[in-house]
């Protein structure tokens, strides 16, 4: 499949959702959610902000981040593929109390008003826009002046590094033959493709600059195989 072509993304996140949690937690051995949790505390969610969890799957990111923002906050989840959304619904039913709601939409074109949310998350969404220096310009504009985000993704890191060599092996020997016992195989095939294509971190960083973030920093964590991108307007 082409990376960064919306209709096969969606594809893709449509047939993987039924397993989708089930596969993360078996490849990254439950560590992202630890890696979320560590991008969460560091944006520091607050009673009654508004945020928004883009390419939000099925839902961890956006339920976590509802927990923080009660009493009066809010947060929704938008996704383009619907299978996934139906996941994180059906998770949000569980705790009706959560201040959270989630819209099938498109991260590079949002429903939303200019300037109208304290702070939005992405996680392992950037690589899959078809324009990721368009996302890092969407999530610029809907932030209110002051506002934050922060993006978890794979990191792309210099190819002959020792650390890449760990990443492709990982990639190639890991996660595609674990994908392709439960029918998978081409979709996290894909990974490996789209990471090729992503921009590094420095690039990240400019590529923020450039969408009109006063500040960018992005940090390699989890031994250089994860990158978190962390923004302010
Ligand atoms: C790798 S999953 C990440 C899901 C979740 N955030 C997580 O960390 O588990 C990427 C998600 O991005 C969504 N996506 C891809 N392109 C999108 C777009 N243009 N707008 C909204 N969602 C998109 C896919 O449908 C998919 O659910």
């Amino acid at each position: 499949m082409r990376p960064g072509d919306p209709d096969a993304v969606e594809q893709l996140f449509n047939d993987a959702a039924p397993t989708y949690d089930r596969l993360n937690d078996l490849l990254s051995l439950g560590l992202h959610r630890q890696w979320k949790r560590q991008l969460i505390r560091h944006l520091d969610p607050r009673p009654g902000e508004v945020w928004l969890d883009l390419c939000c799957g099925t839902g961890d990111v956006a339920l976590a981040l509802s927990r923080r923002v009660r009493p009066g906050g809010q947060v929704v989840g938008v996704d383009a593929a619907e299978a996934p959304l139906a996941v994180a619904r059906s998770r949000a039913g569980r705790e009706p109390w959560l201040p959270v709601e989630f819209q099938q939409g498109d991260a590079l074109d949002l429903d939303f008003e200019t300037a109208s949310v304290d702070g939005v998350v992405m996680a392992y969404g950037l690589r899959n826009l078809a324009d990721p220096a368009a996302g890092l310009r969407e999530i610029k504009r809907v932030l209110r002046p002051g506002g934050r985000a922060g993006l978890i993704d794979f990191n792309r890191l210099p190819s002959t590094s020792l650390a890449a060599r760990f990443q492709r092996a990982y990639l190639r020997r890991v996660v595609v033959p674990v994908a392709e016992g439960l029918g998978l195989k081409d979709h996290y095939a894909y990974l490996e493709a789209s990471l090729q294509r992503f921009p590094d971190g420095a690039s990240q960083e400019l590529l923020a600059k450039e969408a009109g973030f006063s500040r960018a920093c992005h940090r390699a964590i989890a031994g250089g195989l994860m990158g978190l991108l962390t923004l302010r307007d």
